[in-house]
């Protein structure tokens, strides 16, 4: 019974890659909005970008970094540079909608960065994950990704400037999470 579950689920490496590709649809409409000169419509898919992407950056630190960390600590490290860089940008681009002076060239050099960082985790991170971790790990991950997302809709935290009030500088490096691996 158990086997047959743990090889129903999609692996981590084609889940994540999914989850990548969500986003980029999602900074593109964004990217539209800009060079549209959209306000409203930039606002709102900026929001719902800003929510899965910090939803997605977490989840990685919580269920594939700290093993990662063990196993490969340099490795380990640059990819947690790499988000508190792309935590950075998302505050930077989101003050910048706020005050409507936001640049396509920006956001589109912001694309361009998060593609790279993507396209490291799909080669490296997520084969990693799918050799390393267990179905334990696995479904924490996975649910988490989905709960993330629900619990910053209800709790208002998917408003990025809240997010920027709230979180500015808390986010750089994994945090302890009540539930899921260590
Ligand atoms: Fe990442
Ligand atoms: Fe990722």
């Amino acid at each position: 019974m158990d086997g047959q579950v743990a090889h129903a689920l999609p692996r981590i490496r084609e889940k994540l890659i999914a989850d990548h590709r969500r986003l980029d649809g999602l900074l593109e409409r964004v990217l539209g909005a800009i060079a549209a000169d959209e306000r409203e419509t930039i606002a709102d898919a900026f929001t719902e970008f800003d929510c899965r992407l910090r939803t997605h950056l977490e989840a990685e630190e919580c269920h594939l970094i700290p093993a990662l960390l063990r196993s490969d600590p340099r490795a380990a490290r640059a990819i947690l540079a790499e988000h508190a860089h792309i935590r950075a940008r998302l505050l930077e681009l989101a003050t910048a909608i706020d005050l409507h002076t936001i640049r396509l060239s920006a956001a589109s050099a912001f694309a361009s960065e998060l593609r790279a960082h993507a396209s490291h985790e799909d080669n490296f991170l997520y084969r990693w994950a799918d050799e390393h971790l267990g179905e334990a790990e696995q479904r924490s991950l996975f649910a988490d990704m989905v709960d993330g997302v629900i619990s910053r809709v209800r709790s208002g935290a998917h408003n990025p400037t809240v997010t920027r009030l709230g979180q500015a500088g808390s986010r750089a490096q994994p945090r302890a999470r009540q539930r899921g691996p260590a």
